[in-house]
């Protein structure tokens, strides 16, 4: 949710820098977009409404300068305007400042600040301000200290003062990265944004600041007292942070997932058999999640139901504080997030360690916050996820569940087993014959305005999901429910043509969702079957390989290309929906 960038080094051509950056962190919001400098003394500024990917890096080439920082903007406090778009400054916009997150006290600030003095509306203006109030008295660094201690909310920021070569940032509650180069410093809010020039990072912490200028230098926001940090070098590829041959992300990670399952289940088997220990020995055991994650985790209750005999509790990371009664500290709470940065899972994980219960988690992004705050976590290795509806991760989610239930029991190598099939499986069926198909499938339902998807038992999950993949890309109302509730309530929705999917595994419960599909098909539904077999009901069949229990990992594959599809051929950019950025970092 907004992305920050700064530059501090040897390259002259910081803002160049500083905008291609900004481009591969678009996604986390993509509304309107800023950059600033120090050219020879001067604040330099172009911030407006639109998208960065659109600007020419050339613009900027002649713009000699080292240090720069710049902002793409997900707007929360103050509408989508040039005037809101970051940075922000001071009244002698002598220091500016760029932001992710949201000041709580910034209404009460900005009275205390003169709020006539204030050219937007919003809550990172205050910031600028408050910085230059103490700069009066203070040297840079002691004012950036004294005035984020102001601050109440969650916040990464990066601050430039004109006429002072370095950069500082400061983080609480966001996330915030340090590149180390050589002889260069990048200041970022996810790694893909510097990954072609460096992959050593050092990660900011929760109330820690960091002083960028010939080095680096970390102190504790509270205290001012300098701290160690390790440094970390991330083993992503910059290639696998790009596009490629692809037109968007999101087909290009759909297709990575030829790749991803096997890379998810390729885990040291002490960690495997360490988390399947601490689900069996806690006394109460949590899995939750945000979005498709929180989809994952309701998958991962089936395995652990079907597979390990064992009762697990899903629930919605921006629910869990509900459940604080069950918890002790023998009780057990497993996160799962792709981005490692979700506001909603880290405050449940706040809520069940207020307990005594010991966090586990499942990230993609190694060193995100989550990770660091679990007691344990395991990566799944899907390498950068940058379309905003997310494929990839949850399938590598899903199979590390699934191996995990598989552990419990003793039988991890016949989960890996089943999870090399289905790796296999999905690399077959991921051929240009099967897109070619799902395209013409998408092209009969693209202008309808309503769709609905069942599924039971373990694709149950499945059907919630594929609904999360269509509405947020394609803007068509899905909806996804457990088949057998269709008769209490929702099948009236259902009229003479409206496309209705239906997931159907080779399992114990096939011919319930058949029968269920045959209730829609009578009230007039376009029936999509996808499953391991054809039936007369279908009024299209999308074959998927028959995998037994692991049956989500392959039946969401033709959704999420299907979502993909229906999105392009309505004109919309999959990758940017509206109203959506990656990683939700506030609550
Ligand atoms: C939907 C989607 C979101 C995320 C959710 C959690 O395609 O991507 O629903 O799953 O915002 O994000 P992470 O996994 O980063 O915690």
């Amino acid at each position: 949710m907004c992305g920050i960038f700064g530059y501090l080094g040897k390259k002259d051509n910081a803002m160049e820098v500083v905008v291609k950056g900004l481009q591969k962190l678009e996604y986390r919001g993509y509304d309107s977009w800023g950059v600033t400098s120090d050219l020879d003394g001067e604040l330099f500024v172009e911030k407006k409404v639109g998208k960065v990917s659109e600007v020419k890096l050339e613009d900027f080439r002649d713009k000699k300068t080292s240090i720069a920082m710049g902002h793409t903007r997900w707007a929360t406090h103050g509408g989508v305007t040039d005037a809101n778009a970051h940075p922000h400054f001071d009244t002698e916009r002598k220091i500016a400042v760029v932001h992710n997150g949201i000041i709580e006290n910034f209404q009460e600030l900005k009275e205390e600040l003169g709020k006539e003095n204030f050219v937007s509306d919003t809550d990172t203006e205050v910031i600028a301000h408050l910085i230059a109030k103490y700069r009066k008295d203070n040297p840079f660094k002691e004012a950036v200290l004294k005035a984020v201690k102001k601050l109440k909310g969650r916040f990464a920021i990066v601050v430039l003062n004109v006429g002072e070569n370095y950069l500082i940032a400061a983080r609480r509650g966001s996330p915030l990265i340090v590149g180390i180069g050589d002889g260069e410093y990048f200041l970022a809010s996810d790694i893909p944004a510097f990954l072609e020039y460096t992959q050593d990072v050092n990660y900011l912490d929760d109330n820690e600041m960091v002083v960028v200028d010939g080095g680096v230098e970390f102190l504790n926001l509270e205290t001012g007292e300098p701290i160690k940090k390790r440094l970390v070098n991330i083993d992503w590829q910059a290639e696998s942070a790009e596009k490629g041959e692809y037109d968007h992300f999101m087909l290009k990670e759909i297709m990575e997932q030829k790749e991803t399952i096997l890379r998810a289940i390729n885990q040291d088997e002490d960690d495997i058999m360490h988390v399947a220990q601490k689900i069996r020995d806690s006394r109460g055991c949590f899995l939750s999640g945000c979005g498709t994650a929180g989809k994952m985790c309701m998958a991962g209750e089936y395995f652990f139901s079907m597979i390990a005999h064992r009762h697990v509790n899903y629930a919605p990371s921006s629910e869990f504080k509900i459940y604080h009664h069950f918890l002790r500290p023998e009780s057990l709470l497993v996160v799962i997030s792709q981005s490692g940065e979700t506001a909603d899972v880290l405050e449940a994980m706040n809520v069940a360690r207020s307990k005594g219960a010991k966090v586990l988690s499942l990230v993609n992004v190694e060193g995100s916050t989550i990770a660091r705050q679990s007691d344990f976590s395991l990566h799944i290795k899907a390498g950068p996820e940058k379309a905003v509806a997310s494929t990839k991760a949850s399938t590598s989610q899903m199979a590390l569940l699934l191996l995990i239930a598989t552990a419990m029991i003793g039988e991890l190598q016949e989960g890996r087993r089943i999870l090399v099939d289905v790796a296999s499986k999905i690399n077959d069926i991921l051929n240009p014959r099967f897109l070619t198909y799902i395209k013409s499938v998408a092209e009969k339902i693209k202008d309808h305005e309503n769709a609905y998807i069942i599924g039971k038992a373990e694709n149950y999950p499945m059907a919630l999901e594929a609904a999360i993949k269509i509405q947020e890309v394609s803007y068509v109302h899905a909806q996804g429910f457990a088949a057998g509730e269709l008769k209490h309530g929702p099948i009236a929705l259902v009229t003479e043509g409206t496309p209705c999917i239906s997931l159907v595994a080779n399992d114990e419960v096939r011919q319930d969702v058949i029968n269920n599909t045959i209730e829609l098909k009578a009230r007039g539904a376009y029936i999509i079957g996808i499953s391991p077999e054809n039936d007369d009901v279908f009024d299209e069949w999308i074959k998927v390989p028959d995998v037994g229990v692991a049956s989500p990992l392959v039946n969401i594959i033709p959704i999420q290309l299907l979502a993909y599809y229906i999105a392009v051929l309505r004109g919309l950019d999959p990758d940017m929906p509206r109203n959506l950025a990656k990683s939700v970092t506030v609550k």
